[in-house]
């Protein structure tokens, strides 16, 4: 079965306020485009067509107002409520007449990746869930007692995962990003409350672990992770897009380029967003892809 794709954009988004005061955490601009653009762009870089964006009452109709049904770049998009923030992996639950069994690739609707390879790791790992093995993606961070954190023996085998540990095991963290068989509805439906009253991600990934299904895989050297879920990482990530978008002249998370050359809009539907999008320099920028701009010359057909 193909995977399909879940977006947990929900929360409270209180670290953020007041910015996030009348609008959420994921519609927020990280340069020039909306945060939960990045998120959904890794999904599609996976090759992941059927997406459920998850977000609390009030937010979602937001969310639905921009993406619509997602046949702008190519993918169906549907929506959920998340009535509290009782846990990411509530969202398997949430999900679960939407996944209807499928395997399943989450990402958290703040979460920014970027780097060379990115889509041959995550065709990778999709093709692991199809064949019913988790993969999560670990990162170096300085600042581990923040995240979940992964704990690797002298052989680099995973031993143990923490949720905010007191004292951390590695620095290496693991990423919003988890793709899983189809089985994490049921999996997650049998999680019992933390301490903090949520449903864990890390209870989830340790399921796997115990089971000997868990594939951690390491983003290093040329490779970005940002979750923006502070000021400073907010001003960081935007600062980030920024720079490589100027510098390789390629953007970030342009769903219509990469719907593009999934080969899942055609060039006239493409055209029609170009129009729509005016004279913004994301509009032109999307003119720029349809010129083969950016088609490596020595790579172009004669
Ligand atoms: O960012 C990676 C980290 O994300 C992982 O290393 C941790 O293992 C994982 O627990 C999570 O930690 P955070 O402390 O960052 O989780 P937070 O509560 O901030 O939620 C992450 C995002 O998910 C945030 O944008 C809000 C949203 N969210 C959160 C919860 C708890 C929801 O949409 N629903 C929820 O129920």
């Amino acid at each position: 079965m193909p995977l399909k794709g879940i977006v947990l954009a929900g929360g409270t988004g209180s670290r953020l306020f007041p910015l996030t005061m009348v609008t959420s955490k994921q519609l927020l601009p990280v340069y020039d485009k909306p945060m939960i653009y990045y998120p959904l762009s890794v999904l599609m870089q996976a090759g992941i067509r059927d997406i459920l964006i998850i977000s609390t009452p009030l937010d979602l109709p937001r969310f639905e107002m921009l993406l619509g049904d997602g046949s702008a770049f190519g993918v169906r998009l549907s929506y959920a409520e998340q009535k509290a923030p009782n846990g990411l992996a509530e969202a398997f639950i949430i999900g679960r007449e939407f996944l209807s069994g499928s395997p399943v690739a989450m990402i958290l609707g703040d979460n920014i990746f970027a780097g060379h390879g990115l889509r041959k790791r995550l065709v990778e790992a999709a093709g692991n869930a199809e064949k019913g093995r988790a993969t999560i993606f670990g990162y170096y961070v300085d600042d581990p007692e923040r995240f979940g954190i992964v704990e690797f023996d002298g052989s680099g085998r995973v031993v143990s995962i923490e949720e905010k540990p007191e004292k951390p095991k590695s620095n290496y963290c693991v990423t919003g990003l988890y793709f899983y068989d189809g089985n994490a509805s049921d999996m997650a439906a049998s999680l019992k409350p933390s301490r903090r009253g949520e449903l864990e991600i890390t209870d989830l990934n340790r399921l796997y672990l115990e089971k000997g299904l868990l594939n951690v895989e390491i983003l290093g050297q040329g490779f970005t992770w940002l979750d923006t879920g502070t000021h400073e990482s907010l001003a960081d990530a935007t600062l980030f897009v920024k720079t490589m978008e100027t510098h390789q002249h390629r953007k970030i998370g342009c769903l219509e380029e990469i719907a593009f050359i999934n080969g899942w809009i055609s060039r006239s539907e493409l055209e029609a967003v170009a129009d729509r999008l005016g004279s913004s320099q994301y509009g032109q920028y999307l003119r720029a892809v349809l010129d083969g701009r950016y088609i490596d010359i020595t790579r172009r057909k004669p």
